[in-house]
């Protein structure tokens, strides 16, 4: 039996150290009201393209920020009354509100996947309150599991699926709610639930007063970005798959690996962690050069995060 050394039990100064392992872009896995998440600071995508790649996750579903104060939301998020009533009432607690992103800040880029929206919540769990406090940032998680894997309920769940992909586990027993969170969308007049999870939709209407409609997982609707065809569109045209020597004068080319003259390279060491955590940054630099007419780039290994990435890229191409 492989004996994992990373659960940590759940003191103070266990908090401390899993504070300072976010701090450092590391991934903690750590106990909410409802089920383990597999965290990092949200600021830094690095660590943050470190959450899929612990995963196994093949494309960038949008995550869900961390908060332990509500008076935190408006540093990235557009709140109104009702956003703030409906935190005030359900936080903490297992209801995760989607909202308008405030500012344009690209290193939020890879956690709301190039949506303008971000996913936030306030977890009912004294251990991740504190350990949210001491990191001092938002933090962003998903469920601590492989993907496709049942979500995690204990710290060994957790540990029975990442073994040592990720740097500690915090324990904090077994989660009391056990089902992900409710997941409503604030973005539009009226509310919509785009999961159904450990808030139910009766507490919700009997709150709010209206009907919630609930999202059906159309492909063509927001609610599932990871799924729509085109999904982060760059404002000029874009090529995938692109050898050097076919890059186009007129291209703005980003390469990845080996590559001799691209404008920007996703990773010239070709490590695929590190270009998933330049990606979205780089899109974004590449359609600010108006003196190009496209961007092109360069292949990228299908393998680890280059599933990610290959779907991603494949998605922002595509040409309707
Ligand atoms: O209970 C939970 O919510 C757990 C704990 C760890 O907090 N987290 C969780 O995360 O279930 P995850 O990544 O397994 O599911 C997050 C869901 C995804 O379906 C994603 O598409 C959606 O949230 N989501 C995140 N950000 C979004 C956004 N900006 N717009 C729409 N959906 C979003
Ligand atoms: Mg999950």
């Amino acid at each position: 039996m492989t004996v994992i050394n990373n659960i940590y039990s759940g003191t103070s100064e266990n908090i401390k150290k899993a504070a300072d392992t976010i701090c450092n872009g590391g991934l903690v896995a750590f106990p909410t009201d409802t089920v383990y998440g597999l965290g990092a600071n949200v600021y830094d995508a690095k660590a943050v393209a470190n959450i899929f790649a612990a995963k196994g996750r093949p494309s960038f579903d949008p995550l869900i920020s961390h908060i332990a104060e509500i008076d935190f939301l408006k540093e990235y998020a557009c709140t109104d009354s009702r956003a703030i009533d409906l935190a005030k009432h359900f936080w903490p607690g297992p209801l995760t509100l989607v909202l308008k992103r405030k500012d344009n800040n690209p290193s939020l880029d890879l956690v709301c996947s190039g949506l303008p929206n971000i996913a936030v919540r306030m977890p009912n769990h004294p251990l991740a309150l504190e350990l949210i406090k001491k990191s001092g940032v938002p933090i962003a998680a998903p469920s601590a599991n492989k993907f496709k894997c049942i979500s995690p309920t204990t710290a060994q769940h957790v540990a029975d699926s990442l073994g040592d992909a990720v740097d500690m586990i915090l324990d904090g027993g077994a989660c009391t709610i056990g089902v992900e969170t409710t997941i409503i969308d604030l973005t539009t007049t009226q509310i919509v639930m785009l999961r159904a999870g450990g808030l139910s939709k009766e507490e919700l209407e009997e709150y709010t007063g209206e009907k919630i409609m609930i999202s059906h997982g159309d492909p063509n609707q927001p609610s599932a970005p990871g799924q729509l065809l085109k999904h982060y569109a760059p404002k000029m045209p874009m090529r995938i798959n692109v050898a050097e020597e076919d890059v186009k004068e007129n291209e703005f080319f980003i390469g990845f690996g080996n590559v001799k003259n691209a404008n920007l390279n996703l990773s010239s060491d070709a490590d695929l962690n590190e270009a998933a955590a330049n990606l979205f940054a780089y899109m974004r630099e590449a359609e600010t050069h108006s003196e190009f007419c496209g961007i092109a780039m360069s292949p990228i290994p299908m393998r680890g995060l280059g599933l990610a990435i290959n779907d991603r890229i494949k998605r922002a191409a595509y040409k309707d």
